[in-house]
């Protein structure tokens, strides 16, 4: 069925020394792909390091970002075809972060979606609450337009390739996290949206992390929810302790 995947998002936070001595840490202490994946999520200028330095590792390098053109007259922004020529495996699209202080819209990250399975990248897509809702505040619901968006013109070959996160915008970086009630209830409806846009047994084929104030201490009920499988971390998985120890959970 489907592996567990627990994802690292370090976002801007880590320096090069950090890099190194988070590594050492995990040495030797991640389980095999088989059984869980494991992904760190860091900046473009950390990812070719982390290539080589997770060489002999099953831990996955996952971009924060990704431009949506494979080559060309794009300053400052990142190839798809360069991040998977040095070896990342992994991008995430659509972050709420990206959507709300660099102005990614739903068709952006579809441009961004595309581009990356077209060059051999796995997307994780992040998508947040359905903004009709979103007055309800902890009531508030993923946004279903966010998935069908992201989504267009993806083939069912390359669904299989996707991972679409569910991070609620006020539990990211709050503390506090979503219920493990609430993030079931989130990761069926976009599993029932996956079924209906594709099929259901594609739907089940899927993986659908849950993202937002994840800890070791509250990931346990989180993951043990039959429509998530997974986390997307940023703070704890900072330290790779509890990296480790979400990872053991997992
Ligand atoms: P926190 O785990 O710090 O809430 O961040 C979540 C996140 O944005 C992961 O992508």
């Amino acid at each position: 069925q489907r592996v567990p995947f627990v994802v690292a998002n370090w976002k801007i936070n880590k320096l090069q020394a950090d890099v190194v001595d988070f590594l050492k840490k995990v040495d030797g202490k991640v389980p095999d792909q088989a059984v869980v994946e494991t992904g760190i999520a860091a900046q473009d200028l950390f990812l070719a390091d982390l290539v080589r330095a997770t060489a002999a590792s099953p831990i996955h390098v996952v971009a924060e970002n990704v431009h949506w053109e494979d080559s060309g007259a794009y300053t400052g922004e990142t190839s798809p075809k360069a991040l998977r020529d040095i070896g990342a495996k992994y991008v995430l699209i659509g972050h709420f972060e990206r959507r709300k202080f660099f102005n990614e819209t739903d068709s952006t990250v579809n441009l961004k979606v595309t581009a990356a399975l077209r060059n051999g990248l796995r997307p994780i897509i992040d998508v947040d609450e359905d903004m009709s809702t979103y007055a309800q505040f902890m009531d508030a619901e993923p946004s279903v337009a966010q998935v069908a968006a992201a989504l267009a013109g993806v083939s069912v070959d390359q669904i299989r390739n996707v991972t679409i996160a569910y991070e609620p915008t006020w539990a990211i970086g709050s503390g506090e996290a979503a219920s493990a009630d609430q993030a079931q209830k989130a990761a069926h409806l976009i599993r029932q949206t996956l079924a209906k846009l594709y099929s259901p047994v594609i739907a089940e084929q899927v993986r659908i992390l849950y993202g937002g104030s994840v800890t070791p201490d509250n990931a346990r009920e989180i993951m043990a929810q039959s429509d998530i499988d997974g986390v997307l971390v940023g703070t704890a998985a900072l330290d790779p302790d509890k990296f480790l120890k979400l990872v053991a959970i997992a």
